[in-house]
């Protein structure tokens, strides 16, 4: 029987960097996009505490990422964007930057499926990390390349969260 702790839905905050998303110059879409394949996935599984749409600042980013680990102890934290080769793109950088803990084999393994469906998949510098008890998982910055890597996570990532809080010691159905 699982503890009211154990049954609680991951706390999760969606952050976007996207300069023109954060002027109002362009609607973001994949900050929804994520928000909607989290509630298919289950609102008892994962709760939206969150969805921030900021400039793709690293100091801004770096500070907004700290608050969300250290101070809201989210579970999980999405970001979308800012993960390619412009000069302004510095989410992997900002996110490398509060990290603890690495935990590349995420983004790995969403670089390796997205091949399938695109060679520009080499394009994202997305990370994983942990800071805390927080996983931080870094999404490119459209909708069509959210739905095809967090589809290819969402089944593992409950296990991983589960280990991570300390609620799941075993490693079964490898
Ligand atoms: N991954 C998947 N699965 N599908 C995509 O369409 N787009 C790529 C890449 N990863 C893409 C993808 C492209 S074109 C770029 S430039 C990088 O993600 C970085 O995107 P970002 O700068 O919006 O974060």
């Amino acid at each position: 029987m699982l503890s009211a702790r154990e049954n609680k839905p991951y706390q999760v905050g969606i952050l976007t960097l996207s300069d023109k998303g954060a002027a109002g110059l362009r609607r973001d879409e994949s900050g929804p996009c994520i928000s909607e394949m989290l509630k298919e996935a289950g609102t008892d599984r994962y709760q939206i505490v969150l969805n921030l749409l900021l400039p793709d600042d690293r100091s801004g980013i770096e500070a907004a990422l700290c608050k969300l680990c250290d101070e809201e102890k989210l579970d999980l934290i999405l970001t979308t964007g800012g993960t390619g080769f412009s000069m302004r793109d510095v989410t992997p950088e900002a996110t490398m930057a509060v990290a603890e803990r690495n935990a590349p084999g995420i983004s790995e393994y969403m670089r390796m499926q997205s091949f399938a469906v695109t060679p520009k998949a080499m394009l994202s510098r997305g990370v994983s990390v942990i800071r805390g008890k927080t996983l931080i998982i870094n999404l490119p910055g459209s909708p069509k390349a959210v739905r095809e890597n967090l589809g290819v996570i969402l089944p593992v990532l409950p296990h991983g969260l589960d280990i991570l809080l300390g609620r799941d010691g075993e490693c079964g159905g490898r």
